[in-house]
C-alpha cells in the first residue's frame, strides 16, 4: 500500500499573529507537492490569521494541542469545538515537550485522542524515549505502552486515519537526529503494535512520522525508510528550508 506522506511543521512557541503570516507567505510558493500533504501546527493564538493567510494554498491547518472536554469552567484550554470553527483540521497531542512542562500523560492523550476523533478532527498523536529509556534498552516497551494506552478506546477504522509521530527526546531540538536506522526501527516497531491491536489492514493505512532535528539536509534519507511516512518539524519549519524538506522527492 502506498501511503501519502506528510511533512508537518510543528511551530511550538514560535512567531507573533504578524509574524506567522509573514512566514506564510514566505513559505507559500516554497511549499507546493502535490505528492505530500503539508501541515502547519501553529499556536493557538496564530490560527485565525494563519487560515486566512493560506486561503487558496495547498496548506493544511493544525493545531499544538486541544482540551478533552467540551466547554466549561476550565480557564485558558480551547476546546474541540474552538478548533473546529476555526478551520483546524490536524491537532497535535501528547508533544513531549507538553508531557514535560505541562504534566500531560498517556491518559490525558487518550482522553484528546477520542475527543479529537469524536469530532472529526485528524490527530497526530507523539511518543518517544528518553536518552536513558534508550541506554537502558527499553525504548519499544515504552513506545509500546505509549501507543496502546494512547489508542485504547479508539477503533480499527477511527485508528487507520490517526497520525502517529515518533518523536526521540534526546533529538529534539538538539540537532542530533536519529540515524535513518533507528528511525526506521522504532517506525516500523510502531506499524506492528498497530497491526497487534488492529490487524494488518489498519497498520497499514496509518501514517508514521519521525521528527527530532529533521531538516533539509537528512530529511531525504529518513523519508526514504519504509516504514517512515512523513516528518514532523520544530526549528526548521520556520525558515525556508521547510519547503526543501516537502519537496524531498524532487
Ligand atoms: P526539532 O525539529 O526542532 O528538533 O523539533 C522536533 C519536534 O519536536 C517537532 O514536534
Amino acid at each position: 500500500m502506498s501511503r501519502k506522506k506528510i511533512i508537518a511543521g510543528n511551530w511550538k512557541m514560535n512567531k507573533t499573529p504578524s509574524e506567522a503570516v509573514e512566514l506564510v507567505n514566505t513559505l507559500k510558493p516554497l511549499v507546493q507537492n502535490p505528492d505530500v500533504d503539508v501541515v502547519y501546527c501553529v499556536p493557538a493564538i496564530d490560527i485565525i490569521p494563519v487560515k486566512k493567510a493560506l486561503e487558496g494554498s495547498n496548506v493544511h491547518l493544525g493545531a499544538e494541542n486541544v482540551y478533552f472536554e467540551d466547554k466549561g469552567a476550565y480557564t485558558g484550554e480551547i476546546s474541540p469545538a474552538m478548533l473546529k470553527d476555526a478551520g483546524v483540521e490536524y491537532v497535535i497531542i501528547g508533544h513531549s515537550e507538553r508531557r514535560q512542562y505541562f504534566a500531560e500523560t498517556d491518559q490525558t492523550v487518550n482522553k484528546k485522542l477520542l475527543k479529537l476523533l469524536e469530532n472529526g478532527f485528524r490527530p497526530i498523536v507523539c511518543c518517544g524515549e528518553t536518552l536513558e529509556q534508550r541506554e537502558a534498552g527499553i525504548t519499544m516497551d515504552w513506545i509500546r505502552m505509549q501507543i496502546k494506552i494512547a489508542f485504547h478506546g479508539v477503533s480499527a477504522e477511527e485508528a487507520k486515519g490517526v497520525v502517529i509521530a515518533y518523536e526521540p527526546i534526546w533529538a529534539i531540538g538538539t540537532g542530533k537526529t536519529a540515524t535513518a536506522a533507528q528511525a526506521e526501527e522504532v517506525c516500523r516497531g510502531i506499524r506492528e503494535t498497530i497491526a497487534d491491536l488492529y490487524g494488518t489492514d489498519t497498520a497499514e493505512a496509518v501514517r508514521i512520522q519521525y521528527g527530532g532535528s529533521m531538516n533539509a539536509g537528512n530529511c531525504k534519507e529518513l523519508l526514504a525508510q519504509p516504514d517512515i511516512d512523513g516528518g514532523l518539524i520544530g526549528g526548521a519549519a520556520l525558515k525556508p528550508d521547510f519547503g526543501t524538506i516537502v519537496n524531498y522527492n524532487k
